[in-house]
């Protein structure tokens, strides 16, 4: 009875987690399916830890108490950290919380074997004194090592995006000579501890294993640059996911195998869809950097050293000027905007603009900012009605016939050398083409390259203005002036 109210509990927590998701997918859904996933989250969670008493070996309520306190501790430091954190460190957050995910599944893995696969006696010969014991079950032992194998890799893997994304650590990628070969002759090496660990389930080739994958996640991301962080965090959430999922087949969780897959699959998808945004390849990403720079950037391509031309600076009561007179505006947000926290005036500055009857759209790009969507959520945030904000393919073509094009705190993500400069780190990544509408003005405080750490020729070009300054005053400055 109980075991059937718990099943029935898991299934519509899944269904929530699936109603979650298709929520999430577009803004104006986007908090309902917020709120699906919470209370799905909260339903499995009961129904786990009234599960967990139910089939406790020892006494029911130690059990619970010990339950009890492992969520006030962990929903205590997760709130704290969830109101401390600002919304630029959210990638470095996920990547931690990806690592723990990881971590259980290697704990939960080892456990798993030592209390269930390990050979265990199940009886003794009455004359002999010998002892028979139990033949661990095959599915079991490939599910305890996949579980960890998937875990470990996530585990250091998460740690060293964090690192990198915290500045803790350096985010140009380490190229170890034959690193390709290393990454293979670990996995080789893994299915060989998986034979052996089939034939003779010991725990040594299980720790061997999980020693290997802790190096190999660990070079996997290290060899991986910065601008490829975004994926990489992506990626790692996908791994998280298989990672509980194969935890999941391990203590015949239903619920953790869906939502494993669950993550997984969408992890991956995201991968796959930032993968294209940036036009770098999918596989390259997966296997550490295999046949790409990491993005390293350029030599000479950083700072402004002059060789790129002069460029041309313009004062905040101009640019209102230069609005007043704009029939059609389009402002393309970036990391700069987040950092300022200008979003607030520019929804102020946009609803000026349209009440004196000029067309005020915004041209997202996928990977603006530093988190999938990140633009888009500090726009709903400032009330900005979805339907003008668009995105990079949506806009691209429209560019041409626009008057004004604000750039606040935009930058790789507007910069042409990715389509006209093969050498460039950035090179083939889509970008919006901002340099053809009649005036560009870029709002930034200095001429500093952005994150991926190369200048930018858009700075240079006769119809683009620079307004230097923090976005957020200069555009209060402009909400001022008009
Ligand atoms: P970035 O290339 O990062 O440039 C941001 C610009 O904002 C900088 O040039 C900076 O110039 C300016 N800025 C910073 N603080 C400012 C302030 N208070 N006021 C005005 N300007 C300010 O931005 P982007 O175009 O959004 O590109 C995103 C980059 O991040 C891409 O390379 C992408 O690959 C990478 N990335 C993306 C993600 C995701 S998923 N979105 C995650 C990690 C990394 P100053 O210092 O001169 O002011």
């Amino acid at each position: 009875m109980l075991t059937s109210a718990v099943q029935a509990a898991f299934v519509i927590a899944a269904v929530l987690f699936v109603l979650s998701l298709a929520g999430l997918s577009r803004q104006e859904t986007a908090r309902r399916g917020n709120i699906l996933g919470m209370v799905g989250m909260v339903l499995a969670l009961a129904a786990t830890v009234v599960l967990a008493v139910d089939q406790s070996q020892r006494d029911a309520l130690v059990t619970l108490v010990l339950i009890a306190l492992v969520l006030i501790v962990g929903a205590a430091v997760g709130v704290r950290r969830a109101q401390r954190v600002e919304m630029t460190q959210m990638p470095e957050l996920i990547a931690i919380l990806h690592s723990f995910v990881g971590l259980a599944a290697v704990l939960v893995g080892i456990n798993s074997y030592l209390t269930e696969a390990v050979a265990h006696p199940i009886a003794v010969a009455p004359l002999s004194g010998q002892i028979f014991y139990a033949q661990p079950d095959a599915v079991h032992l490939v599910e305890v090592f996949l579980g960890v194998l998937i875990g470990a890799v996530t585990f250091t893997g998460s740690i060293v995006a964090y690192l990198k994304l915290s500045a803790r650590m350096k985010s140009s990628p380490l190229t170890l000579p034959g690193r390709n070969w290393l990454n293979l002759g670990a996995l080789v090496a893994c299915a060989g501890l998986l034979t052996w660990f089939l034939v003779e389930p010991g725990i040594w080739p299980l720790l061997a294993m999980t020693v290997i994958a802790l190096a190999l996640g660990w070079h996997l991301v290290a060899a991986i640059g910065g601008g490829d962080m975004p994926v990489v965090v992506s990626m790692l959430n996908s791994y998280s996911g298989w990672a509980a999922a194969a935890t999941g087949f391990m203590l015949s969780n239903d619920l953790l195998i869906i939502t494993g897959a669950l993550v997984g699959s969408s992890g991956a998808i995201l991968s796959f869809i930032m993968c294209r945004a940036m036009n770098r390849s999918f596989v390259s990403v997966i296997l550490g950097g295999f046949g790409s720079d990491g993005g390293a950037p350029a030599p000479g391509g950083g700072a402004d050293d002059g060789s790129h031309g002069v460029h041309t600076e313009i004062q905040a009561a101009e640019v209102a000027e230069l609005l007043k007179e704009a029939r059609t505006v389009v402002i393309t947000p970036g990391y700069g905007m987040a950092v300022a926290k200008a979003q607030y005036p520019v929804a102020d500055l946009v609803s000026r603009l349209r009440a004196q009857g000029v067309q005020v759209r915004f041209g997202v790009h996928p990977v603006a900012g530093r988190l999938p969507g990140h633009m888009n959520v500090l726009l709903a945030e400032a009330k900005v009605p979805y339907d003008i904000v668009l995105e990079m393919d949506e806009i691209n073509d429209d560019l041409a016939d626009t008057d004004v094009v604000l750039v606040i705190g935009a930058n790789d993500t507007v910069n042409p050398a990715a389509l006209d400069d093969p050498h460039s780190p950035i090179a083939g990544m889509p970008v919006l083409r901002v340099w053809d509408a009649g005036q560009v003005i870029v709002f930034k405080r200095s001429m500093a390259t952005g994150y991926a750490g190369v200048q930018n020729p858009l700075f240079f070009r006769e119809n683009t203005a620079m307004l230097f300054g923090d976005a957020k005053t200069q555009v209060e400055a402009i909400v001022q002036a008009l």
